[in-house]
């Protein structure tokens, strides 16, 4: 089989946390770095998780790479109540023993110059390190293979406002800057990753049973998660936002992708970080924004299974 060489660019985060886990228990990828960026946590809670994880799954021969701790423009927003103060819901990572190898946005500008078309860019943060790395050196992102964005909400209602997605909410020019950049883009939206929903049943009949490492972190990262649902008056879920990201890269012939005409709303009290889709049917000359590959449907319950069994029994 051949392997794809991929980045995962990460704001870890509990779904960020199993997006990790299921690239790395997924033979058709070689993981050849972890970039982290501010944004569920600040960029050191996110990049001590990143490591704390590989050390956990023991797979510390991956580097981690630590980026931007600071959107481009707006003032840093975090997603702790969702995944709590450490990021990582109530799991508790081992002390990491790896050093942070590097910078992120240089790690990214010098491995996309010398593997041009090689390389899969799986982002699955705010998108800054993504554009630090454009701004550096424009044409970079040009040089991915492909880059695929969890991010954005296209017919969907925002989770962070009620149009914005978090990740283009929390750094909007930065999701400018790559939707601008000419690469090819595939992104992953609210509208596909909410087909994918890890239930408190799945998590105490399929996960908690197994009674591994890596299934008593799930059991305890998706906990507050699951309380806030509870708060809430909602039935606890997780939606499987980031490993769908991967899951694009896995077996893209679950995703069912569309081109679509769109631009990212960068000011505007109530409206930035909102995508906005020109479906006016013109020209293309004349459509707003660019046009770009987004994901809208996903065969969910093929996706859970794949990734039920990649997570909880990695490939060795
Ligand atoms: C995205 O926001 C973050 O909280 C998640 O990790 C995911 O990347 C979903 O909107
Ligand atoms: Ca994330």
């Amino acid at each position: 089989m051949n392997t794809q060489p991929v980045i995962l660019d990460t704001d870890p985060g509990v779904d960020d946390a199993l997006a990790i886990m299921l690239a790395l228990g997924s033979p058709e990828l070689d993981v050849i770095g972890i970039c982290t960026v501010s944004g569920n946590v600040p960029l050191s809670t996110g990049t001590r998780n990143a490591q704390g994880l590989l050390q956990l799954l023991e797979r510390t021969d991956i580097p981690v790479f630590a980026g931007a701790d600071l959107p481009l423009k707006r003032n840093p927003v975090f997603a702790t109540e969702v995944h709590g103060e450490s990021g990582m819901g109530q799991a508790v990572l081992p002390e990491p023993s790896q050093k942070i190898k590097g910078d992120a946005v240089d790690f990214l500008v010098q491995t996309l110059s010398n593997q041009p078309g090689e390389i899969t860019i799986i982002a699955v943060g705010p998108l800054t390190n993504l554009a630090l790395a454009e701004q550096r050196q424009p044409g970079t992102l040009q040089k991915a293979k492909q880059v695929i964005v969890m991010g954005g909400a296209i017919a969907e209602t925002g989770n962070s406002t009620p149009v914005a997605e978090f990740n283009f909410y929390a750094d909007p020019h930065a999701a400018h800057t790559v939707i601008h950049s000419g690469a090819t883009l595939l992104i992953v939206p609210l509208d596909a990753t909410r087909q994918v929903v890890l239930s408190e049943t799945d998590i105490e009949n399929k996960i908690a049973p197994l009674k591994t490492v890596a299934s008593q972190f799930v059991v305890d990262a998706v906990q507050n998660v699951f309380a806030l649902y509870r708060q809430l008056g909602r039935e606890p879920i997780v939606y499987l936002h980031d490993p769908l990201a991967v899951g694009a890269a896995i077996a893209p012939e679950l995703l069912c992708s569309e081109t679509l005409y769109i631009d990212i709303e960068t000011s505007g009290d109530l409206t930035i970080g909102q995508v906005v889709t020109d479906r006016r049917g013109l020209p293309s000359p004349r459509c707003l924004g660019k046009p770009v590959n987004c994901a809208m449907h996903v065969n969910a319950e093929a996706f859970l299974s794949l990734f039920l069994k990649r997570v909880l029994t990695p490939a060795s």
